[in-house]
């Protein structure tokens, strides 16, 4: 079967389509026959050498999520699962951008048959980034105001519909360009972050979502009411001021979460939440998929059609 590797640290130009032997299920494991995968930022941050500790030995694979059909299992999972339609969140290191993936069946969602492939992998990471956030970690609740950043991009997207749907009113920041496309998506209000600073438009916030870290990290404090709650899961170190601002400022640690990926699967099947995907790329434009992600400036999501779209 074929994989994406890479063998040493460097830009999108250093991931190959390599031939490798089919992976093998252990026990209370599945075998996914893939047949979409999305890209995160995460992928490029550890290809690029930016993410400590390493992926583990060269050659490394890239990919979070996904989305297949079951086609073996091992020993002491259930036999319910064959031939079933799932989408998952690898552990991170074990790369999903493959023809077969062999993940714990702890991990795997089932999905219906009405939501395709590619948006299953579009809803996956980014999901369950946006549920442990808003439910799991700062319990939002109707009536709250939340400011999401990067409303537009995919963990954003995923937030500020679910946020929407908890009851809460939502501003989110974005482009100019994506203005309508983010209130689309359940933003009473959106601030250009490309035309005016957004804490001069915004005071006395329930909760912040920080999807940007850095100077946009620190100009957040301010937007927040006494007793609100930052919230932010950027990879890079914050400088926590909660205590100066009277304010909490939790990480919210993404980790494959079997029962989130289902809570969010369950919201677009019934058509609460939509699947944020733009593009569905095929399977050998694996760099361009970096390099699009690497952007920052991806609208939604793009995943990689790795068997042709269903
Ligand atoms: N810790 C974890 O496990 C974990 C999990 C998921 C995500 N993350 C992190 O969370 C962050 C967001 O992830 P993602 O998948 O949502 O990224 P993404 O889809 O690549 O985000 C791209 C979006 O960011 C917007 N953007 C860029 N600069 C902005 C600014 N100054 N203000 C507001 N929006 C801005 C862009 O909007 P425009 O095109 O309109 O400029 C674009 O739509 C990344 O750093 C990612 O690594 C971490």
């Amino acid at each position: 079967m074929r994989a994406v590797e890479y063998a040493a640290y460097g830009g999108p130009e250093v991931l190959q389509l390599a031939s490798v032997p089919s992976p093998h299920c252990g026990p209370g494991e599945v075998l996914v026959e893939m047949h979409a995968a999305s890209v995160n930022p995460v992928d490029g941050k550890i290809r690029a050498g930016l993410l400590k500790p390493a992926p583990g030995p060269f050659p490394a694979r890239t990919g979070r999520d996904g989305a297949g059909f079951v086609r073996a299992l091992g020993e002491g999972v259930s036999p319910e699962w064959l031939g079933r339609r799932v989408c998952f969140v690898a552990p991170r290191g074990q790369g999903t951008w493959a023809e077969e993936v062999v993940m714990p069946a702890s991990l795997i969602a089932p999905i219906p048959d009405t939501l395709a492939f590619t948006d299953a992998a579009a809803l996956s990471l980014a999901g369950i980034s946006a549920w442990i956030a808003l439910v799991e970690t700062t319990r939002i609740t109707p009536g709250m105001r939340v400011l999401v950043h990067a409303g537009a991009g995919g963990v954003g997207g995923m937030a500020v519909q679910l946020a929407h749907g908890l009851g809460a009113t939502v501003i989110a920041t974005c482009s100019r360009r994506n203005a309508d496309y983010v209130r689309k998506l359940g933003a009473s209000e959106t601030i250009a972050y490309d035309e005016v600073a957004f804490e001069t438009k915004v005071q006395d916030l329930d909760v912040v979502l920080d999807l940007m870290g850095g100077d946009v990290h620190r100009r957040s404090y301010a937007t927040l009411k006494k007793g609100g709650t930052l919230v932010y899961l950027n990879a890079q170190p914050i400088e926590d001021r909660g205590a100066e601002f009277g304010v909490d400022v939790v990480m919210a640690q993404i980790l494959p979460h079997q029962a989130a990926l289902a809570a969010i699967v369950a919201r677009v099947a019934d058509g609460t939440m939509v699947s944020t995907l733009s593009r569905a790329l095929p399977f050998d434009a694996f760099a361009e998929a970096h390099r699009l992600s690497d952007s920052g400036h991806a609208r939604g999501k793009i995943v990689l059609a790795i068997r042709p779209p269903d």
